[in-house]
């Protein structure tokens, strides 16, 4: 799928008024005339709503064109990217398990699993992801398969197919996080992969003005996560956040298409550049995996010895210097000093990442604007080192 249904650009049920845009439904609660109508919600026979950490209108018109969009039954949004990878990993896990991780995932992602996870007696695993038989080799035995293709910062690919097929033989549970490529660019739902986890704080919002997360699955595994994540962790996705995330997804084809452009136009610039030694995207590989129809704008580069990083960052005159990505604007992160995020050093060596390695993401602005800004500072980097 490259491209939003018509369908659903707008409302899905009949809004009130016949709104073309869906209301934000601004409430905590939801009223009942009878004790028969509030009996029958208690006792599941009713989807009306009740209460909002549960379930809300907006977050639910969310939900569905999510799970639409994945090719899933059903979804949960959480109120961030990470409150949605906990939803989707802490209600499957118990003391004793074993989680098999793609290495160089999502640095939160990661400690969330070193530092949480292995107080309550789960273990976790680290296996490069673009070697499928060590993948393979490490799933028996684990209860849980954590992917991201393309990882952070590092943005290697992995077999999806290969991976969930094995899982699924051996009764191992996979979880992906998709916020990079989107719906629009890999389904792996269609894959064989079991639930699906964004950061809609990326993309799917766009804008760079709201955290947001949502998992997609089977409505049975959704069902387990509403148990315990919705109802008991409570970090639910409010209606302003799902508003804006919904807004923004009714342009997530254009600005994906756009995203992608001007991700893979600096990325082959800056593989040419003498001052860079190395470039991290997925498309500049000869091959792609299957069910990879496009590719997200964020991947990084490393800069040659002789250009000093911080004047390379300070020169750039259009792309700022700020952490997330997916908003209209083009930011940069450098990994010098990511690494020295409290508590991160170790995260980050673990990581491979280098600290001439600069995570770039393109916005929404002219490809020729940034990379004529790039090779800019490039250029006034290596006088300043020389
Ligand atoms: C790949 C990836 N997954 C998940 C997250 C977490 O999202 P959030 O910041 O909304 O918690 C991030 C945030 O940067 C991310 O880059």
């Amino acid at each position: 799928m490259t491209h939003i249904p018509p369908d659903l650009i707008t409302p899905a049920g009949p809004a009130p008024h016949d709104a073309s845009a869906t209301p934000i439904f601004q409430s905590s609660s939801f009223l009942f005339d009878t004790y028969a109508q509030i009996e029958a919600v208690f006792a599941g026979r009713s989807d009306r709503f009740i209460y909002s950490r549960g379930d809300n209108p907006t977050v639910r018109e969310l939900e569905d064109l999510i799970a639409r969009l994945e090719g899933a039954e059903a979804a949960r949004g959480f109120s961030s990217g990470m409150a949605a990878i906990c939803g989707a990993v802490l209600p499957f896990v118990q003391a004793g398990d074993r989680i098999v991780a793609v290495e160089h995932l999502y640095s939160d992602a990661f400690r969330l699993f070193e530092t949480v996870l292995s107080r309550f007696g789960v273990e976790t695993v680290y296996v490069d992801g673009s070697d499928t038989q060590a993948m393979v080799d490490a799933l028996p035995g684990a209860k849980l398969v954590y992917l991201e293709s393309p990882t952070s910062w590092t943005f290697r690919l992995q077999d999806l197919r290969a991976i969930a097929t094995e899982a699924r033989r051996l009764g191992v549970m996979s979880v992906i996080d998709n916020s990079w490529a989107t719906p629009l660019f890999q389904r792996p739902h269609d894959l064989g992969i079991d639930l699906v986890v964004h950061a809609a704080s990326k993309y799917l919002s766009g804008h760079s003005d709201t955290l947001g997360g949502l998992v997609t699955g089977r409505r049975q595994m959704i069902r387990t996560i509403d148990h315990e994540a919705t109802h008991l962790f409570g970090g639910r996705m409010s209606p302003m956040d799902a508003f804006l995330v919904l807004r923004g997804m009714r342009t997530l084809d254009m600005r994906m298409a756009r995203h992608m452009e001007t991700g893979l136009t600096l990325a082959r610039g800056l593989a040419q550049h003498a001052q860079v030694v190395a470039v991290h995207h997925p498309g500049l590989l000869a091959a792609r995996p299957e069910g990879l129809n496009g590719f997200g704008g964020l991947f990084a580069f490393d800069l040659a010895a002789d250009v000093d990083v911080p004047r390379f960052c300070d020169a750039l005159r259009h792309i700022r210097i700020g952490v997330s990505w997916g908003g209209p604007e083009s930011l940069i992160v450098p990994g010098q000093a990511a690494c020295g995020l409290a508590g991160a050093a170790n995260v980050f060596q673990r990581f491979g990442v280098s600290p001439r390695t600069i995570r770039l993401a393109a916005g929404l602005e002219s490809a020729d604007l940034l990379m004529d800004d790039l090779c800019a500072a490039l250029q006034a980097a290596q006088e300043a080192a020389a």
